[in-house]
């Protein structure tokens, strides 16, 4: 059996409604999900949330609720916005679930078993009203770094994971491996901060500080460490040490797409648990940027946060993806405002995309009653046909480089064209030219523009899989499609297909929406 293509977004903590960021790692990943389906692959797109630790214990009780309630009241929230951003996920994880809780204990007694766990006393600073412990590195000035208060040096028993012991098989591994860590920028990071001793992980915190946690196996004393159980859910979800044939079908994953933030954590931990659970390392950590606003980071303590669901009800799902995959390339940070939202949508999607549409339903309506011309034999000479089906191969490029700017790019260098074509071709002048002679100038040049505009909706699908469906349907083609590069480079117009003009594909924006 071909092994499925296994890919992840982090699980996203559950102590405030999902944001911007969160919302722009689940597009990413649904749309590189969607581009693997629409190529006939096997994919399992993996999401959740993370619901253990500190954080969350103290969010619950400021609401006055238990944890546990607490959690299945917030998790809702997040997938009702994947379901409005159309993301298609195959599994949602939380790290409540029974299953995950197994799966971390059998990890913890591979781990003990193996050697390498132990217990030892934990020296940091505590800060009471945050409830945090620090270590000397991530003080500031010698306060808490969160609230900039007085801590306490304290002392605790905790279990320890020995990453020290396998430092230098991680460090070679990377500068053997130079896709695992993308893009580069985040690989020198990490390559930088081993050049350091890394210290042992402290995976334990004691239950009588912090109880909000699976037990830990060994010792009733203690709960796992919130990034331990966490980490494991990439193995739970594949099914390991309860589903060996599941496990070997899915493992290793061949992308965990993450904030820049949480780098260190997939790119160092994460490996270093699984070599030592004796499994690959994830194919590649895929780094993404923050979005800012304001020049910060959109975040939720800053409570500058836009709120995804309010965007998409204003623009469509549709725009409020092509903003997010076109504005950045993966890894750079991008400067959100809604005003560049509302600009990208006026020009790129209803003056250029929908433009194109209108024009060339229009027109199929006016001269041909809506039904479509079929391109002959004969109807040849212009490079508007290849550009499109060459679009497979552009598309392709980019996508394998995990780089949908680049692929939404080389999709609007076509439609840009398509509506210069109209221009120099000029239809208009043609069919009244066609009333007194036979020539079939106006029939080839609409076959040839609802062909193009055929295989952009086509190929837009992993991008702006709404649109897609639309513009598909509406030339009465298939809208579910799985192709490979033959099948994108013939034409797919047949006799009798007939056109139904629609909707404008992105209706003008109100004053009031395009003012704000
Ligand atoms: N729970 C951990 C991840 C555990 S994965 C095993 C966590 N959660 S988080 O909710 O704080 O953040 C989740 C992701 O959102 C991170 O990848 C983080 O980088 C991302 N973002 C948070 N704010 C962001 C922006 N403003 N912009 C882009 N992504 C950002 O960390």
């Amino acid at each position: 059996m071909n092994k499925i293509f296994y890919l992840t977004t982090p699980l996203y903590y559950v102590n405030a409604k999902p944001h911007i960021g969160h919302a722009y790692t689940n597009i990413l990943c649904d749309t590189f999900a969607r581009y693997r389906r629409f190529r006939g692959e096997k994919v399992f797109f993996l999401t959740g949330t993370d619901e253990h630790g500190t954080k969350i214990e103290k969010a619950a009780r400021e609401q006055g609720k238990d944890p546990r309630q607490y959690v299945d009241e917030m998790v809702p929230q997040f997938k009702e916005l994947w379901s409005l951003l159309d993301i298609r996920y195959d599994h949602f994880i939380r790290t409540t679930d029974e299953e995950h809780k197994t799966v971390v204990k059998n990890v913890l007694q591979q781990l003990e078993k193996a050697g390498d766990i132990y217990k030892a006393a934990y020296r940091g600073w505590y800060c009471t009203p945050c409830e945090s412990f620090w270590t000397k590195l991530q003080l500031a000035g010698g306060l808490c770094p969160d609230c900039r208060r007085e801590v306490q040096e304290l002392s605790e028993e905790n279990y320890f994971f020995k990453l020290s012991k396998y430092q230098s098989w991680l460090v070679s591994y990377i500068k053997e491996n130079l896709e695992f860590i993308q893009p580069e920028i985040r690989r020198n990071e990490i390559i930088s901060f081993l050049k350091e001793p890394l210290e042992d992980l402290s995976i334990t915190r004691p239950r009588s500080r912090l109880s909000w946690g699976i037990d830990y196996p060994t010792s009733k004393e203690h709960v796992v460490y919130v990034w331990f159980d966490a980490l494991v859910n990439y193995i739970t979800a594949a099914g390991y040490s309860v589903d060996a044939t599941r496990f070997e079908n899915y493992w290793p994953a061949d992308v965990h797409a993450v904030g820049k933030d949480i780098v260190r954590q997939h790119a160092v931990y994460w490996p270093i648990m699984l070599h030592a659970l004796g499994l690959k390392p994830p194919k590649k950590v895929l780094a993404h940027g923050w979005w800012t606003m304001a020049g910060a980071k959109v975040s939720k303590s800053r409570g500058n946060a836009v709120d995804p669901a309010e965007l998409v009800k204003k623009y469509g799902v549709d725009a409020f993806r092509y903003f997010l995959l076109h504005e950045v390339t993966i890894g750079n940070d991008g400067a959100f405002s809604e005003d560049l939202l509302a600009e990208r949508y006026t020009t790129d999607l209803a003056n250029n995309l929908g433009n194109l549409w209108f024009r060339i339903a229009s027109m199929l309506e006016k001269y041909f009653g809506g039904k479509i011309p079929v391109i002959r034999q004969s109807h040849t000479g212009d490079d508007l046909l290849e550009k499109s089906f060459r679009l497979w191969d552009d598309v392709n490029q980019a996508m394998k480089n995990y780089d949908p700017r680049t692929a939404t790019s080389k999709i609007w260098e076509v439609i840009t064209r398509a509506n210069q074509f109209i221009e120099e071709k000029k239809p208009w002048v043609l069919a009244r030219r066609e009333k007194d002679s036979d020539d079939q100038g106006l029939e080839k040049v609409l076959a040839t523009l609802v062909e193009c505009v055929a295989h952009v909706g086509g190929i837009l699908s992993p991008f702006l899989p709404e649109t897609s469906e639309k513009i598909l349907k509406r030339l009465q083609l298939e809208s579910e499609l799985t192709l490979d590069q033959e099948s994108f480079s013939k034409r797919w117009i047949k006799e009798k297909n007939k056109i139904e003009r629609g909707e404008a594909l992105f209706p003008k924006l109100d004053e009031e929406k395009a003012a704000s």
